[in-house]
């Protein structure tokens, strides 16, 4: 089973995609999180991807493309998976059809994760991610045992660079402009599934299984 999870930031796609994995058995494509790891280990891809995330912009469409295509290209062929952050408009989700085709393959759901702007705000300014791994918790909503560090590796936990309040504005603004019609997109090819991402991360987990049939 090929899955979208589809969201604006902040939404729960990364939280819910965590969970996910282990109960589909299947492999996550997170493209924020691969430019970040390329960001850290100051990779090619890394050092164009930088600036457009640093302003919370989209990076350019080639350069995200490729990166997926790359990971399909050695994704085990059967194995299900799981798309978060990805596609954000309509040319990469043309471009997702194609690469999926070429895998004698197609997206089965796209998981649309409801949740109102102001909430959004206050779960992403709280955000805070392990400097290492990319672990996220809130300080709220999700605190680590120890403040300020990591539960499993003792490593610090920081705000992402576009964690701040006035660039989640622009990337929700972005997500309103040019993600969201994605929503009609997959909803007239019949695979779209909303869930009210407000309730606390396993109620929305029980609701989206539900909803896939699981
Ligand atoms: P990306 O990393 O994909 O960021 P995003 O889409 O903005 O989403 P977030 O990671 O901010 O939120 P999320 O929905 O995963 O929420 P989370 O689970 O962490 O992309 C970053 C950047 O990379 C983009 O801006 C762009 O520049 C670039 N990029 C990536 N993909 C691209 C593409 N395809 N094309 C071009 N550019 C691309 O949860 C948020 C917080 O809320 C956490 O603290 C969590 O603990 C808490 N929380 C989660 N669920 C709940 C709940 N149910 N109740 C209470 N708290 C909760």
């Amino acid at each position: 089973m090929n899955i979208i999870l589809l969201g604006p930031p902040g939404a729960g796609k990364g939280t819910q995609a965590q969970k996910l994995i282990k109960e589909l058995n299947a492999v996550q494509i997170a493209t924020g999180d691969i430019f970040r790891y390329n960001i850290k280990n100051e990779t090619d891809l890394g050092k164009q991807a930088k600036s457009y995330i640093d302003e919370g912009k989209l990076v350019p469409d080639k350069l995200t493309i490729d990166l997926v295509w790359d990971f399909l290209d050695k994704v085990e062929d059967g194995k299900s998976i799981l798309l978060d952050g990805f596609p954000r408009n309509i040319t990469q989700a043309e471009a997702l059809d194609e690469g999926m085709q070429k895998r004698n393959s197609k997206i089965d759901y796209v998981v649309n994760i409801k949740v109102p702007d102001d909430i959004l705000i206050e779960r992403i300014s709280g955000r805070r991610v392990c400097v290492e791994t990319g672990a996220t918790y809130h300080i709220k909503y999700n605190p680590p045992k120890v403040e300020g560090i990591d539960d499993e590796t003792g490593f610090p936990l920081i705000q992402r660079s576009d964690d701040t309040e006035e660039k989640v504005k622009t990337r929700i603004d972005l997500y309103n402009n040019t993600t969201a019609v994605l929503i009609d997109y997959y909803d007239k090819e019949g695979i779209l599934i909303t869930i009210d991402g407000t309730k606390t991360p396993d109620e929305v987990t029980k609701d989206i299984l539900k909803a896939l049939g699981k």
